[in-house]
């Protein structure tokens, strides 16, 4: 992936995180996932009162594409943070990574944690869910 790709993403996850519904922890994170075909979709972490029911801001990204029937991705950008604008990278939790590996090879796959467009770290999904689960498993 070319580096105006990665900025690209980084902007669009940047914007995503404004709409975070996050009146509990204040933690925002924005998300910005890439299709290979070329498409992008945003997203938001959203909160419940019943805690458990948060969404974070990656799955809503992965469910909106699945949903809109995009279901090969390249990449996806990251940010969050309790502040006005993040000031550390973002990771993905244990849930959403498993999201991803059910819809992406590992070892192409590549996740951007970013403060923003120019402190970002990118690394594969097989780097951040080693000897992950997937669907390869199930296979007879
Ligand atoms: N959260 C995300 O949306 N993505 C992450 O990668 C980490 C955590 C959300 C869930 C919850 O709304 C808040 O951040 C604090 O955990």
């Amino acid at each position: 992936m070319n580096k105006e790709t990665e900025l690209m993403l980084i902007k669009t996850a940047l914007e995503y995180r404004k709409h975070s519904y996050s009146p509990y922890s204040h933690f925002k994170v924005g998300a910005a996932l890439l299709g290979k075909n070329g498409r992008v979709f945003g997203g938001c972490n959203i909160e419940n009162a019943g805690y458990s029911s948060t969404n974070c801001a990656e799955r809503t990204a992965f469910f909106k594409a699945v949903s809109e029937g995009t279901r090969e991705f390249e990449a996806i950008a990251i940010v969050g943070g309790a502040g006005e604008e993040p000031s550390e990278l973002c990771a993905p939790c244990g849930v959403c990574r498993q999201v991803m590996a059910e819809f992406c090879k590992a070892d192409e796959f590549s996740i951007i944690m970013a403060v923003n467009e120019e402190n970002y770290e990118v690394h594969t999904l097989a780097e951040l869910l080693p000897y992950g689960f997937g669907p390869a498993n199930l296979d007879t």
